[in-house]
């Protein structure tokens, strides 16, 4: 656990904000797909850490800086839109498995639902880091409509593909971003793309059958999570194993990203 400071605490709409954190030079470089939990330093109340993915992250001479893109959504992410610039937090991390990042891959697919553009964000500044961006990657982006598609400008910027969805057909094709990749993904080889994905389960579910059988997707999955170590195992989910099998993992310990096939849909609330 280390003390981090808000830089700033920017709000992108109604329920959505940018975070820039100050830590220690000692923090750890993460890989694109793991998370941290957050927490106030001050105690404010009751309140357990909430796990947040990596948005951005750079490293600067003497501290790094994190940055973490989130929604507003309970108690939790109400008090961190409160923060101001100097607020003191602290931070676990980098934390789970993280994206697994194949060089030979031709094209990289990152596919998100909402806020599941967090993780995209630092996945694509990998991916150009390693000489892997621009037209080899292609970013699907789905929203419930074009004020909650959240990260766009950035994206813009980083010389891939953009294809855009929402579901009430403000912005880019009228649906859901699953229904998007059955035409981008005809034509191509399975062995030659990547594909990611991170969004709500719903989203990753219709991803889930509309899949050609051949492709494979690294997805991120959430769970409530309360100590983000495989410690109080209250982010178990059942996964299946390649021998048709089944095994309890912990989502912040084993992942969050699972091979999309691994997933069990039964014991997950779709909301
Ligand atoms: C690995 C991981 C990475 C994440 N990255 C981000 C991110 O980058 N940006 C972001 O905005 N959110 C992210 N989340 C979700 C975020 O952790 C939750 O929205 C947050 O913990 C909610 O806390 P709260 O106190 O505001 O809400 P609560 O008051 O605890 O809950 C409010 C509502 O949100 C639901 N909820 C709470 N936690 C989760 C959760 N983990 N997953 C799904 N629903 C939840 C509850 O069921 C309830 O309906 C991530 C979750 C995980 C597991
Ligand atoms: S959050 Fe405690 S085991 Fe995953």
């Amino acid at each position: 656990m280390c003390r981090a400071n808000v830089i700033y605490n920017r709000r992108l709409n109604d329920r959505d904000f940018h975070m820039a954190l100050r830590l220690p030079k000692e923090f750890v470089d993460p890989r694109p797909g793991q998370f941290v939990m957050l927490r106030p330093a001050a105690p404010e109340g009751p309140l357990l850490s909430r796990p947040l993915s990596v948005h951005r992250f750079t490293r600067l001479h003497d501290h790094v800086v994190l940055g973490l893109l989130y929604r507003v959504v309970g108690r939790g992410t109400a008090m961190f839109s409160r923060w101001s610039s100097g607020t003191e937090a602290l931070v676990l991390g980098p934390l789970g498995n993280g994206f697994r990042i194949d060089g030979k891959k031709q094209e990289h697919i990152l596919i998100a639902g909402g806020m599941g553009v967090a993780p995209m964000g630092y996945l694509a500044d990998c991916l150009r880091g390693r000489n892997l961006g621009g037209q080899r990657m292609i970013f699907c982006l789905g929203a419930k409509s074009q004020g909650e598609l959240i990260g766009l400008e950035r994206l813009e910027t980083m010389g891939g593909r953009l294809h855009i969805s929402t579901d009430d057909g403000t912005m880019g094709t009228c649906g859901t971003v699953a229904e998007l990749l059955p035409g981008i993904l005809g034509g191509r080889e399975p062995e030659a793309v990547e594909l990611y994905a991170c969004g709500p389960p719903g989203m990753l579910k219709s991803l889930a059958s509309s899949l050609p059988g051949d492709f494979s997707c690294q997805a991120s999955l959430e769970a409530r999570m309360a100590c983000g170590v495989g410690a109080c195992l209250g982010c178990a989910m059942t996964m299946r194993t390649d021998g048709k099998g089944v095994v309890r993992k912990s989502v912040c310990r084993d992942g969050p990203v699972f091979d999309l096939r691994e997933i069990c849909w039964d014991e997950i609330v779709i909301t």
